[in-house]
């Protein structure tokens, strides 16, 4: 019954999740609006915020749970990938705790965390299961064969899906980050309207730079013709970028489900989030008879619970972790 503190500050979300016995009792998640106005993520401003938020966001986490600190059997955080201010922020906060209760720490990978949102909550996926993993960083298919054995399979040759949302997001003069704004606009416009290329990729990996540049193009066409061309079309233009994103990603996806016969298939990351996404994922695999797992909307974005969730797994393994442990900006599948 090990009852786990988590912690996540990989990027720009401070949040806080304690987990018993694979049961999430509490997923405490800071936002840092900072960032708005720079139009992106700002390292440094990251970091400072995060060394404003962990103390109330875990002391929140730790009294929503019911929780006492001496009751905690381990403390996880992630440690890589990510901005190393930020990850040095969560890791040390993780690592003075551990000391003061002399429990282990668990180590945990941010993109396996992802994919392990899925098993949150019931139902779950048997393994092997496939993860696409979308988010503002990372765009992956997994190939998940157990807790601790997991392949990327494809991946993003240049841009992410969060950052195709964000950066067509801000090409239509919507503020960072863009991409929940687009989902918002889709809903009332036309998918078919404006035809976007896709590209032409043979194996399982995407790409998304070409995208961003035909929006670029097609829009200074437009506005040199209607400056008000992209007022006018908004709704429009946010449902056929959204469906071409989508479409990028589905066809992949399928590609990939069908070479390996693996018919789980589950989607995790920020830009799971996005409602055209999880309906098309859900049609596709009716459609095909596959089994699809959709997390929570709080599961999808940057949240402690998934740190949590894969913590318990490596608890179970016996994959601890002492005070050496480091955070790293960058790090391969362990
Ligand atoms: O996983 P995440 O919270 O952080 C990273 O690890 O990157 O993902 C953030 C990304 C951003 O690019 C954001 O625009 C995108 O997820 N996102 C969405 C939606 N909600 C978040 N993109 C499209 N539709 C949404 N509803
Ligand atoms: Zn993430």
């Amino acid at each position: 019954m090990p009852t786990i503190l988590a912690i996540e500050s990989s990027c720009d979300e401070t949040s806080a999740s304690v987990c018993r016995d694979g049961k999430i009792l509490s997923n405490i998640i800071a936002n840092q609006k900072v960032h708005e106005k720079y139009g992106g993520v700002v390292p440094e401003l990251a970091s400072r915020a995060h060394m404003q938020n962990i103390v109330p966001v875990v002391d929140v986490a730790m009294k929503q749970s019911g929780v006492e600190l001496k009751e905690l059997d381990a403390v996880a955080f992630t440690q890589a990938p990510g901005l190393i201010g930020s990850l040095l922020v969560g890791s040390q906060f993780a690592k003075s705790i551990a000391l003061s209760l002399n429990i282990p720490l668990l180590t945990i990978h941010h993109m396996q965390a992802h994919v392990m949102a899925n098993l949150i909550k019931d139902p779950k996926p048997s393994f092997p299961f496939l993860c696409l993993t979308i988010s503002g960083g990372h765009t992956q298919i997994v190939l998940a064969n157990s807790p601790s054995d997991m392949k990327v399979i494809g991946e993003t040759l240049d841009d992410a899906a969060g950052e195709a949302f964000d950066k067509s997001a801000k090409l239509l003069g919507l503020p960072y980050p863009g991409g929940p704004l687009v989902d918002q606009y889709a809903k009332q416009g036309d998918p078919k309207k404006f035809v976007f290329a896709e590209p032409q990729i043979a194996d399982l990996n995407f790409s998304f730079s070409g995208l961003k540049t035909s929006i670029l193009y097609f829009l200074q066409k437009q506005v040199k013709a209607d400056p008000d061309f992209i007022q006018k079309n908004l709704a429009d233009l946010c449902a056929s970028i959204q469906h071409t994103i989508i479409s990028i990603l589905l066809k992949k996806y399928k590609k990939a489900a069908l070479e390996t016969g693996i018919n789980n298939l589950c989607i995790a990351g920020g830009v799971s989030a996005n409602s055209g996404l999880r309906k098309a994922f859900q049609t596709m695999c009716d459609h095909n008879k596959w089994n699809a797992y959709i997390p929570d909307f709080e599961y999808c974005t940057d949240n402690a619970a998934m740190i949590a969730i894969t913590g318990y797994y490596k608890y179970l393994d016996g994959q601890f972790d002492d005070l050496s442990a480091t955070a790293h900006a960058r790090a391969e599948w362990k």
